[in-house]
């Protein structure tokens, strides 16, 4: 055998362990796969008082990451420490040695990706990502490798699992979000602070790197409307059932055929029992793409832990090490460093169906004002929805519409809210509406 493949692992948490547990499992496979071993040449930390069961003890663990980049034994670094700083200059470093980077990290690459990968390029290196979206399932090597020949129309993903965990607990247990958030955070499912995942930011980051290679236009997370589900209510949750639908955040871009310009959001969506992605629950994630060869297609796993996150990685490490990576990273178009800005379509003029709950007081004629109002915006009705009422002065009235522009919605919306039959603000949510086969 030749010369072994020498790695700095930089991060020994959840991912890191995995990682290093995984590749100790598959060493001898992976060995005769390429020819030669793979050898964990560093571990880097923060704490070096840790117990860390899974270390050989002749691994050189330190807290020294520049050190274990610049040894000249190192030839791929893999950065699962996460956030952006000291990440983004540690992996700019190694780049700029020489050295091809694997990552786990979805903050930096949809905050700085473009850059590191004009930076990767220039030193003739390659940067692998395929755990910072879905954990486990090999969305990206689908969108740049396996579905290459497709026009990719849509991408809709599960792709946060603490929220998919707290969304499937309020639903199967009828429980309110503060109560759902509680039992995710027992279960290990929810971080002590919770606003990066709930908030809807998480999947937004994801879904800018997603959209980016799906559908070659440079994304950021700031180009992704985003509402999370620490707002959302219970009764949606009920009310949506009634009407044969569930309620899952949503991670949806959608290219526009006419324009090819983006419609990228983040959002707590109805989607019909009869849709696979009704059936994502926990802590799973998906993720569902619409190619024009090829039609609806949907990749299902684990979208976060050790083991199954550490499979992209070190999936990831044996690609950079027999050159696959580097070779479609050269080859392919589709990376943000060789596309232009997205061209995004501002979120008034996207077109959805939408789920409407009012609450209005119980009189004759009320419904009549609300379906003229939005009939003047050009908004038509799917279904209708009202219980008798209890002893409350204002009933929830369900409406769910068909396909309208969201900004005639929104002003549709202004305009029922001051009825005075109106006692609450509407609350407004989309529906999923996928392209036909
Ligand atoms: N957790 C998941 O399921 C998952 C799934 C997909 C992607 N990811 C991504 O994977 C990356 C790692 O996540 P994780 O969950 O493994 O995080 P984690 O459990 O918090 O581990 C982070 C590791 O980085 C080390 N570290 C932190 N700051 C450091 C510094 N300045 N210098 C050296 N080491 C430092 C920590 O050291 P100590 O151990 O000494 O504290 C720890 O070992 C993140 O980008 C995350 O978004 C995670």
């Amino acid at each position: 055998m030749t010369s072994d493949i020498g790695l700095a692992i930089l991060g020994c948490g959840v991912v890191g362990t995995g990682t290093i547990e995984l590749l100790a499992r598959r060493n001898q496979t992976i060995a005769a796969r390429l020819g030669r071993p793979i050898t964990v040449r560093h571990v880097v930390v923060r704490d070096l008082a840790k117990s860390r069961p899974v270390l050989d003890p002749s691994t050189r663990v330190h807290t020294d990451a520049l050190a274990a980049i610049n040894d000249p034994a190192v030839s791929v670094v893999v950065e699962l420490i996460g956030g952006l700083s000291p990440a983004r200059s540690l992996i700019e470093h190694a780049l700029r040695l020489g050295k091809s980077v694997v990552t786990a990290n979805k903050s930096l690459l949809a905050a700085h990706g473009p850059a590191l990968f004009q930076l990767a390029r220039q030193h003739n290196q390659v940067i692998a990502f395929e755990a910072s979206c879905a954990g486990g399932i090999p969305i990206i090597d689908a969108l740049t490798r396996g579905l290459c020949a497709n026009d990719i129309r849509q991408i809709v993903g599960i792709i946060n699992g603490t929220c998919n965990f707290i969304l499937s607990k309020m639903s199967l247990e009828n429980l309110s979000y503060a109560d759902a958030l509680k039992g995710a955070q027992q279960a290990g499912f929810a971080e002590a602070d919770p606003t990066l995942d709930v908030s809807g930011r998480d999947a937004a980051q994801k879904l800018a790197i997603l959209s980016s290679l799906a559908f070659s236009q440079q994304v950021s997370e700031g180009d992704v409307s985003c509402t999370g589900i620490d707002t959302l209510d219970a009764r949606e949750i009920t009310f949506a059932r009634e009407l044969g639908y569930t309620i899952k955040l949503l991670a949806t871009g959608t290219r526009d055929l006419a324009t090819s310009r983006l419609a990228l959001s983040v959002s707590p969506t109805l989607v019909r029992h009869t849709d696979m992605l009704a059936d994502v629950s926990g802590g799973f994630n998906a993720v569902s793409v619409w190619g024009d060869a090829v039609g609806h297609t949907l990749f299902y796993g684990k979208g976060a832990g050790s083991l199954p996150t550490a499979s992209s990685v070190v999936s990831d490490i044996i690609s950079v090490a027999t050159g696959q990576a580097k070779l479609l990273f050269d080859s392919a178009t589709v990376w943000p460093d060789l596309t232009a800005r997205a061209s995004i379509m501002p979120a008034d003029a996207v077109l959805q169906r939408s789920y409407l709950r009012l609450a209005a007081v119980d009189r004759p004629g009320v419904l009549a004002r609300v379906t003229d109002i939005l009939g003047q915006h050009g908004i038509s009705l799917g279904a209708v929805l009202q219980h008798e009422a209890a002893d409350e002065t204002h009933v929830p009235v369900i409406i769910t519409t068909h396909l309208a522009r969201r900004g005639n919605l929104l002003l549709a919306i202004e305009q029922i809210d001051a009825l005075d039959v109106i006692g609450a603000p509407t609350v407004h949510l989309p529906i999923l509406d996928s392209p036909g086969e």
